[in-house]
């Protein structure tokens, strides 16, 4: 297991230009395989997961070419056509987002494939993903609730209206993926709105797609191939927004930056705090996602409540900001965030172990947690569960711990790679570590 030694920061300031935002990088890279047509995607995510789902989509016949500098090309034959039956399992390595979106892709296809994935991803739920399909006339078996996940799909899926139970953007996107050839409208209910990079993404490719803050309607319409330069990863950049916020006299800027108000609760939830927090908007990426400038400044901060309708817009995000947390005068707590217990691992629960190894004061709830800052942290030895945002969550707390106290140990360091590989290299930068 990979052990990485981090001291406390002597500084904080400077610029980070993350990499390419994640979940945008999914969904180009399979509507580009389906989409009739060649499309173009520039400054994909490196990340592990993204590289999953790009394999995933080979295994089944998808034409995925990168040609160097994040740039893949793709050509696909029409949603619903596109794919085959794979010759073997397809591996979503540590990737929910892969898993689900697929799930719906070859529910839609006249295909028989079984999606698996780690031992992470194989204790994460499926039936969410599972029973919205069936309904539209797949067949979906999952092993009780879990992965491996067979789907056979069908070339006639029916439109279906569906009322999500969680709000889970991964569960809409699969439905929507499935109904672009669907017999129908198909109409997916939301209790509160999640990122919606998979309309607009559709939208700008001529989709027939309407939403109102509740609801989204789809109606098959024929796609156009796409063009895309993937904005840079808000849930990357948040580390650093995070660790500039906590530590007094730090500054961090992070130019061209994906702001789709699905994915920048982070940015409010700092302000409320106390940080400073300015956004320059730049020229939209294709007019299909908002970009810009972040510039996140220190100052005194307060504890907070993280109310369950803000959650979905900072689900990432929330290890991040209870690592502010710890700096902050007063109490913060995190309300309607159950869902955190079937990420990569039960954040929640990790997160108070790790804290109170940390010194601080962390408690758990059913369904979220609660952090009496402000707390002097102390060098630990830090397990990241082999959840790559538990792993950068513990190297920022690293860094605000006293620089000649020591050096925390993060266990499992090597787990950014799946969503952020170069996270180190940026964090290092940023910083000066003393030794
Ligand atoms: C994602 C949606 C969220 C998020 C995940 C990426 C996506 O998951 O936590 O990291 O790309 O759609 P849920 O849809 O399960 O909430």
């Amino acid at each position: 297991m990979s052990e990485r030694r981090i001291a406390g920061a002597d500084r904080v300031d400077g610029e980070v230009t993350v990499p390419g935002d994640k979940s945008i990088s999914h969904r180009a890279l399979i509507l580009g395989a389906l989409i009739r047509g060649r499309s173009y995607v520039g400054n994909v995510s490196p990340a592990a997961d993204v590289a999953a789902t790009a394999r995933v989509l080979q295994d089944c016949g998808g034409s995925v070419r990168p040609f160097g500098d994040g740039r893949v090309s793709l050509d696909g034959a029409g949603a619903g056509v596109s794919l085959r039956s794979p010759a073997r399992p397809l591996d979503c390595a540590n990737s929910g987002t892969t898993m689900r979106l697929m799930a719906g892709v070859l529910a839609a296809h006249e295909a028989v494939a079984t999606l698996t994935g780690d031992a992470s991803l194989q204790r994460r739920p499926m039936e969410r993903v599972a029973v919205p399909l069936r309904a539209m006339g797949a067949q979906l078996r999952t092993d009780d609730g879990h992965a491996p996940l067979l789907v056979q799909g069908t070339a006639t899926p029916q439109g279906l209206e569906h009322h999500l139970e969680v709000a889970s953007a991964q569960v809409k996107s699969a439905i929507l993926l499935a109904g672009l050839s669907a017999q129908g409208t198909t109409v997916v209910h939301e209790p509160v709105p999640t990122r919606d990079h998979t309309e607009r993404l559709l939208r700008a490719c001529g989709a027939d797609l309407s939403a109102d803050g509740e609801s989204i309607t789809l109606r098959p319409a024929r796609l156009d191939p796409f063009g895309l330069r993937v904005p840079g990863d808000i849930s990357c950049a948040a580390f650093f927004m995070a660790l500039a916020a906590a530590r007094i006299g730090s500054t961090v800027r992070c130019p061209g930056v994906g702001l789709n108000p699905g994915r920048t609760g982070i940015l409010e939830v700092l302000e409320e705090m106390g940080a400073r927090v300015e956004v320059e908007e730049g020229p939209p990426a294709a007019e299909v996602e908002p970009q810009g400038t972040v510039i996140v400044t220190a100052a005194p901060l307060h504890g907070v409540t993280v109310e369950p309708a803000m959650v979905p817009r900072c689900i990432d995000e929330l290890p991040a900001i209870a690592v502010v947390a710890t700096q902050a005068e007063g109490r913060t707590q995190f309300r309607g965030a159950g869902e955190l217990r079937h990420k990569e691992t039960d954040r929640i629960a990790a997160l108070v172990a790790g804290l109170r190894s940390l010194g601080v004061a962390a408690e758990e709830t059913a369904d979220g947690l609660v952090i009496d800052g402000p707390a002097q942290l102390r060098p630990a030895r830090l397990d990241a569960a082999g959840d790559h945002r538990l792993a950068m969550a513990w190297a920022i707390a690293a860094a605000l711990t006293d620089p000649s106290a020591g050096d925390c140990v993060i266990v499992g360091a090597d787990t950014v790679a799946v969503s952020y590989p170069g996270f180190f290299d940026d964090l290092g930068a940023l910083t000066t570590e003393s030794r």
